[in-house]
């Protein structure tokens, strides 16, 4: 019934760690999900196991979509198990962005090709490539929230400032009823100074934005994502799984409404970055 990107302009920022294991986390309290792997690099597809492209996938239906003809997502489904099902990526997706430039309502594809299925799940997730181009705008376009995580660390801040703007820009001109549901701190220990900094100059940033849960750095999750499978199947008794329990948890209950803080400026993140 809604559908969230992860999304954030920094590579490796735990956005499809973050994906897999939020979705597993969902579909074991009973949730309908949904997953979009949008990276050409196809990590979120290889994080269950789908090693070959399959014949559909993502861009074969927004190939269609953009030449004309309906595509149709519901042909590219892989279930993975009742409740958890995935939209494969493909490496031609990497083209996907120059195609994209020359097509009518550019930013739309997506969402078009999304609409028929959201009434099917609880949740369609959208794991974004780290680079803001085309397909992130049209994952945003298509979305009703965006989640981002974050190592607690300086650049991932600067790539959140970054990633802002353009947010703002979506909202503004293409999406209004996107709204940030918050960040998530990844790979996460308190002993660190900076991760503790980090978390609190986001929180004086983005008053409420910041999730209570934080994920702490694990091997497991590393490991499952290598064994091409979410961390309860691979270990549910490793921090990982405790972690992205929890997430799972304040997920559902952040979603109510209600809750749309301004957007800080930039002035406040330059008073920060410098
Ligand atoms: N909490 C964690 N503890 C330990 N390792 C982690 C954790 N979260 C993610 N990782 C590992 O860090 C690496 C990057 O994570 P991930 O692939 O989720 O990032 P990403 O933001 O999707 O990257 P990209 O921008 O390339 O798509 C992966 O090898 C993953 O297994
Ligand atoms: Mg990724």
């Amino acid at each position: 019934m809604c559908t969230i990107s992860i999304a954030i302009q920094k590579g490796g920022s735990g956005k499809t760690t973050t994906t897999v294991n939020l979705a597993a986390a969902l579909q074991r309290m009973g949730k309908n999900i949904l997953l979009i792997d949008a990276d050409p690099q196809a990590n979120l597809s290889q994080s269950f196991g789908i090693e070959e492209e399959p014949v559909n996938n993502l861009y074969t239906e927004l190939k269609k979509e953009m030449s004309g003809e309906d595509g149709e997502l519901r042909n590219a489904i892989v279930e993975i198990r009742p409740g958890l099902s995935v939209v494969p990526s493909s490496i031609e997706l990497a083209g996907a962005e120059m195609e994209l430039v020359g097509v009518y309502s550019r930013e739309h594809i997506l969402r078009i090709l999304i609409e028929p299925l959201v009434s099917k799940y609880d949740f369609i997730f959208i794991d974004c490539p780290h680079a803001i181009g085309l397909l992130t705008v049209n994952a945003l376009v298509a979305s009703d929230h965006v989640l981002m995580p974050l190592p607690g660390e300086f650049l991932p801040l600067k790539g959140v400032h970054s990633f802002m703007r353009h947010f703002e820009m979506v909202k503004k001109k293409l999406n209004n009823r996107i709204n940030l549901l918050g960040f998530v701190l990844t790979r996460f220990d308190e002993r660190k100074l900076m991760n503790l900094r980090v978390r609190e100059a986001l929180s004086e940033l983005h008053e409420n934005k910041v999730f209570n849960t934080s994920i702490r750095s694990n091997i497991q999750l590393a490991k499952a994502q290598e064994a091409g499978t979410d961390i309860f199947q691979f270990d549910k008794h490793s921090h990982g799984a405790q972690d992205y329990q929890l997430l799972a948890e304040e997920f559902l209950t952040r979603l109510t409404p209600s809750q749309a803080p301004p957007v800080e400026t930039n002035d406040q993140y330059e008073k920060l970055l410098n």
